[in-house]
C-alpha cells in the first residue's frame, strides 16, 4: 500500500536532457515566484534539484561551486560559503535547503514540485 500523493505537487517536465546536460546549473522559474525558484544541476551524470535560494540569507545557489568530497556532491553558497549536499540539502551548518525529486522520461528530465516550474520567467508573478 502505497501513501495518496500530494495533489499539489506535480511533476513538471523541463526540457531534454540533451539540451539540460549541458550546463552544471539552470534557474528554474517558479510560477508562485522568485523565493520559489529552483536550481536544477547537472553534476557527474546526474541531476539535482533545491531550492534557488540559499536557507541562510538567500544567496544565489546556482552560482556557487560544486565540490565532491568523500563521495558526496556538495555546492558552497557564493554569498558565505555555507556547504550544502546536493542529495539531501543538508548543511553541515544545521540548515536545510529544501530538494526536489527529479526524474528523466524518454529523454525529459521533469521535477516534482508544488508550483509550475519553466526555463522562462512567468511573465505575472507575485510580487514580494
Ligand atoms: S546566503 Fe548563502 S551562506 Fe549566506
Amino acid at each position: 500500500m502505497t501513501a495518496p500523493e500530494d495533489e499539489s505537487v506535480s511533476w513538471w517536465l523541463i526540457g531534454p536532457v540533451s539540451e539540460l546536460s549541458k550546463k552544471q546549473c539552470r534557474l528554474l522559474y517558479s510560477s508562485d515566484g522568485r523565493d520559489a525558484d529552483v536550481c536544477l544541476f547537472y553534476v557527474s551524470g546526474d541531476f539535482f534539484a533545491m531550492d534557488a535560494r540559499c536557507a541562510h540569507s538567500g544567496g544565489p545557489l546556482c552560482d556557487g561551486d560544486i565540490e565532491e568530497a568523500d563521495g558526496v556532491l556538495q555546492v558552497f553558497c557564493p554569498w558565505h560559503d555555507y556547504d550544502f549536499n546536493l542529495k539531501t540539502g543538508k548543511s553541515s551548518t544545521g540548515l536545510q535547503q529544501r530538494v526536489y525529486e527529479v526524474k528523466l522520461d524518454d529523454g525529459n528530465v521533469y521535477v516534482k514540485h508544488q508550483s509550475e516550474l519553466s526555463l522562462q520567467p512567468f511573465s505575472q508573478v507575485k510580487e514580494t
